[in-house]
């Protein structure tokens, strides 16, 4: 399995986007979905501070806080354009500037990590996985939600269209995700199918949901960041 390559979409793409991404329709068809199935977990975990990486506009914190009173949510994207548009939404979420590859943030410091239609575009997975497995505590759990290709040459056919029009993303088979996540040291508690009409028919999106083991367990070693604050 290839891993994306080191250059990932740019920022411009995702500032242009911010201005028309909470049109009803499209959250209607696309996000939705996926944020209710996350939420349905979240409701179960009882995690006392989430991260959410590549928030967007933040619809799905907004849902967090106003559903799980108790925790403490942090919304991390580097688009400008769509933190500015999150800001507006909620001042119970703390909003965070920054690469899902270099995460701003101390070792240890949440018990979740959710990710919603964000991973795909994420230019190095493994090192974002390495780095919510860094900023998670022992047993914390990640959720990470995104659509599915069907078959490996699907998912390469639609990673070099993407590439030759300058927006690369990969969408990995969901046994392909499952290995990833296990290679970053996690142990995989479910994959569970969102249903989401019309292409998650063919694009199913999934809901991969995983858990640091504990110090003990623990038998892989995750990756370094280069610095944070
Ligand atoms: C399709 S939007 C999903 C937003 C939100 N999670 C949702 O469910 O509505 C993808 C988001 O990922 C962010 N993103 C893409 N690459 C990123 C990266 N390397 N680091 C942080 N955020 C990134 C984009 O700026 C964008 O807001």
């Amino acid at each position: 399995m290839s891993d994306i390559g080191l250059s990932g979409p740019g920022r411009g793409l995702f500032d242009a986007w911010s201005s028309f991404y909470d049109l009803e329709a499209v959250q209607r068809a696309t996000y939705r979905p996926v944020h209710r199935a996350v939420m349905r977990s979240l409701r179960e975990e009882h995690a006392a501070s989430i991260l959410d990486v590549g928030c967007g506009t933040g619809q799905l914190d907004a849902d967090i806080v106003r559903e799980l009173p108790w925790a403490r949510v942090v919304g991390c994207d580097f688009s400008h354009g769509m933190l500015r548009h999150a800001a507006d939404r909620s001042d119970r979420v703390r909003w965070v500037q920054g690469d899902a590859c270099r995460l701003p943030f101390h070792d240890a410091r949440f018990d979740a990590v959710v990710s919603t239609e964000a991973f795909h575009w994420f230019p190095d997975p493994a090192a974002a996985l390495a780095e919510f497995h860094r900023v998670l505590v022992p047993c914390g759990r990640i959720l990470i939600a995104h659509a599915t290709s069907p078959a490996h040459w699907v998912e390469e056919l639609l990673h070099a269209a993407s590439r030759l029009v300058g927006e690369p993303f990969r969408w990995p088979t969901q046994d392909e995700m499952r290995e990833r996540v296990e290679r970053a040291g996690f142990t995989v508690a479910s994959q569970e199918h969102i249903a989401r009409l019309p292409g998650g028919l063919l694009f199913a999106p999934i809901l991969t949901t995983a858990v640091k083991p504990d110090r003990h367990s623990a038998s892989h070693a995750t990756r370094r960041p280069a610095a944070h604050a």
